[in-house]
């Protein structure tokens, strides 16, 4: 077969513009035993992302912007839109009767729904929400796990803190120049890209690959004389004497989508301002994870994978570490240096 045949054959293979719900709907019967249960939670999700990504949109002209005067359970401002968001996705996983608990970064504990459903999500509803104001990308990153305690009895801390590995699921919404879903069940990333005049996501991004090496690094440079890991500093050393490119937004969910396309590295290392890292293990960092190993790629808190990591709290930190395979392995190396 000629190339351009091969070329042309693959990518009618690819089902480039089918609908989130039809591409849902068509992998339902990989999972036999999820029955229509879990594709129902995932259009939850998606139609909740509709409702706050319209919200986003009307920003700056409606009175949502600025924050509330309050703090959420991590110490950080809440915004207004952090709060509608998290009403938006609660609200939505409510209602299905899928989701048997909920546990978000803006509520201190989980919310038990006390019904027979078969799934726990945690999620951060706005991700990088100090860039709201400034009309910045911003995210929504949720996991999926089955709960573990018995369907009808009430939910434990033990239904919640699944180390990274158990998730099921995992993906993020990006509110950006376009938004975009991408998620994982384990089986690729793919990711959609929503098509506003028709209200849907359209799959854009199938099978999405982490290059294995890449030339962009993304971190909070403001905090490198306070980092606490030497081989990190070193690391970030190496990152300018191979000229590679600093690029940093301060919105988790965007930095990761770019570098996850374009090859690079995300590091939020612990420092002297968060000795145990920033990121929160359940509602950001877990997700990620599962999305970047899917993808090719790796994460870890700079001594173990975080997927491995064992959360013995519901709004637990961690350092993060996460991009292509090439650079993380570059990273390890100047820590174990050290
Ligand atoms: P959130 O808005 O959900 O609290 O998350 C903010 C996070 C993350 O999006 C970003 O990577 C990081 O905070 C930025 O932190 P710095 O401002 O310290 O760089
Ligand atoms: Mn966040
Ligand atoms: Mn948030």
């Amino acid at each position: 077969m000629t190339p351009s045949l091969q070329m042309e054959k693959s990518r009618i293979a690819l089902p480039i513009g089918v609908t989130l719900d039809r591409f849902i709907k068509s992998k339902q019967t990989e999972y036999p035993s999820a029955a229509g249960e879990f594709s129902q939670l995932l259009r939850d999700l998606a139609l909740a992302s509709k409702v706050v990504n319209r919200e986003i949109n009307k920003a700056g002209l409606v009175d949502i912007m600025g924050n509330i005067g309050q703090q959420n359970s991590g110490g950080d401002e809440q915004q207004k839109l952090d709060v509608l968001a998290n009403i938006r996705f609660t609200r939505a996983l409510s209602k299905g009767g899928e989701v048997a608990g909920i546990v978000s970064e803006e509520t201190e504990n989980f919310i038990d729904l006390k019904n027979k459903g078969k799934y726990i999500v945690a999620i951060d509803p706005l991700d990088g929400s100090s860039n709201i104001d400034v009309n910045v990308s911003i995210g929504t990153i949720f996991s999926i796990f089955k709960r573990k305690s018995k369907a009808g009895k009430p939910l434990s801390k033990k239904d919640f803190l699944q180390k990274g590995d158990c998730q099921i699921a995992a993906g993020y919404i990006l509110y950006g120049p376009s938004t975009m879903m991408v998620y994982t069940t384990g089986n690729g990333v793919n990711g959609f890209t929503y098509e506003t005049t028709l209200g849907e996501y359209v799959l854009s991004h199938p099978d999405m690959k982490c290059k294995t090496t890449g030339t962009i690094y993304s971190m909070n440079e403001g905090l490198t004389s306070h980092i606490i890991n030497k081989g990190v500093t070193d690391y970030i050393a190496l990152c300018k004497f191979r000229n590679y490119s600093g690029r940093y937004i301060g919105s988790l969910v965007a930095d990761f989508h770019r570098n996850l396309l374009k090859g690079g590295i995300f590091l939020y290392p612990s420092c002297k301002k968060y000795p145990k890292g920033k990121l929160r293990l359940l509602f950001e960092a877990n997700a990620l994870a599962f999305i970047v190993e899917q993808a090719g790629g790796e994460a870890s808190d700079g001594s173990k994978p975080i997927l491995r990591i064992q959360p013995t709290q519901l709004h637990e930190t961690t350092a993060l570490f996460i991009g292509s395979k090439n650079m993380m392995k570059d990273l390890q190396k100047c820590i174990n240096k050290n």
